[in-house]
């Protein structure tokens, strides 16, 4: 038996999104720490039989749609002003195969779905998943005018799996005129395109009423994960000092490769850890000359960045700050205030604490300031 044929995943993107409301296009939006076109992408790829990933775009929208995509390896191209224009230049180049074309604002897939499609795919020209009409179907506007027997009806999803030769003789066929999606236009090519079971985790983002229902089947599929951090740094020197990422007025000041900052540090390191990827020390090596004196607020925004990049929520950061002096009551809201912006957290995920050891040990003896932290976040099983 000859391999399974590569399969090209096109997604077209390039809608205004204007049902979702103003603001970023739909798309572009961040679900859960990642955009939903990066959703998107990432659920198609995973697919063994996915090769190629092409990404259709608005002509304006190419730095967002860079943004969004990051490192992924997909090809970006410029689409339409209707959704067939779109999916035809997403088509170009290819001339036979198979493609799977599916929409951006769907940005979780199930494997099965695409085995289905695929193996369906076999003795026809196209595949979608489709679902039952669940509530009671009506023609209708201000009153019902007639009831619509709902038993032989479907909802039609995306991905929709085809074979190349086939969609570009049904685009042919019917010319411009205007569809939802592209099993429409091959049934009125007069082609089969048969259904496999779709899921309601494909039903499409469309209006702002939808959203709530994609974060919380996102933060469903997400597992709670809490790590700590810890740092110390000695007194050395005149002050001020860094703390929190603001500066506090003290007449000594600390030790340290970088700016010394304890609380960002123990909060970076919390963080890290959550993801298990080592400690600060790791990221930014004390004996690489380009962190000498370097602004803590970088290693904080990079490790919130890892856990981001994991598809991690972060949920809460909690930090005790341990030193008989200086008395940080009077600058612990900047403090918060600016860790919320460095982390982009709102303000009340952001907790500081301080306490003296009771001039006990080395904090109690005035020698350096330690700080603990702790971590919470949702990952991605
Ligand atoms: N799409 C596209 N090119 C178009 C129109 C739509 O690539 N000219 C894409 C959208 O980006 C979306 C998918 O087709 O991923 C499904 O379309 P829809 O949900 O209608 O998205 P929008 O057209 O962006 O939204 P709206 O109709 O509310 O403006
Ligand atoms: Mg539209």
């Amino acid at each position: 038996m000859s391999a399974p044929e590569p399969v090209t995943a096109v997604i077209v993107a390039a809608g205004s999104g204007s049902r979702m409301g103003d603001g970023v296009p739909k798309q572009y939006r961040m679900l859960g720490g990642k955009a939903v076109l990066a959703h998107a992408v990432d659920s198609l790829s995973a697919h063994p039989r996915v090769t190629k990933v092409r990404v259709v775009i608005a002509a304006d929208h190419e730095e967002l749609a860079r943004q969004a995509i990051g490192e992924r390896d997909v090809n970006l191209v410029t689409g339409g002003a209707e959704r067939h224009d779109s999916v035809r230049s997403g088509l170009a180049g290819l001339a036979d195969g198979t493609v799977l074309i599916h929409d951006a604002a769907r940005p979780f897939c199930p494997l099965r779905v695409i085995d289905d499609l695929l193996y369906a795919l076999d003795d026809v020209a196209g595949a979608v998943p489709v679902l039952a009409v669940a509530d009671t179907l009506a023609r209708g506007d201000r009153q019902l005018d007639d009831m619509v027997d709902r038993a032989r009806m479907l909802r039609v999803q995306t991905p929709q799996a085809f074979h190349v030769e086939d969609l570009l003789y049904a685009f042919e066929e019917v010319g411009r005129r205007a569809a939802t999606d592209e099993s429409s236009v091959l049934v009125a090519a007069g082609l089969k395109v048969a259904t496999v079971p779709g899921d309601p985790a494909l039903d499409k983002l469309t209006s702002a009423a939808d959203w709530p229902r994609a974060e919380a089947m996102l933060a469903a599929a997400l597992i709670p994960r809490t790590a700590m951090g810890y740092d110390v740094h000695a007194f050395a020197g005149p002050g001020p000092i860094m703390m929190g990422g603001i500066e506090i007025a003290h007449e000594r000041g600390l030790a340290g490769h970088s700016d010394a900052d304890v609380v960002l540090h123990a909060l970076t390191d919390a963080l890290l850890g959550t993801i298990a990827e080592g400690d600060i020390g790791l990221h930014f090596p004390p004996s690489d000359p380009q962190w000498k004196g370097a602004s803590s607020d970088r290693f904080l925004a990079h490790a919130a960045a890892l856990v981001r990049s994991r598809g991690g929520l972060i949920d809460h950061l909690d930090c005790t700050v341990i030193c008989e002096a200086p008395r940080l009551t009077p600058y612990r809201e900047a403090m918060r205030r600016r860790i919320s912006e460095i982390a982009e957290l709102p303000l009340d995920q952001i907790s500081l604490k301080a306490t003296t050891s009771e001039r006990l040990g080395f904090t109690g003896r005035g020698e350096g300031i330690a700080a603990q932290a702790v971590a919470s976040v949702r990952l991605p099983q």
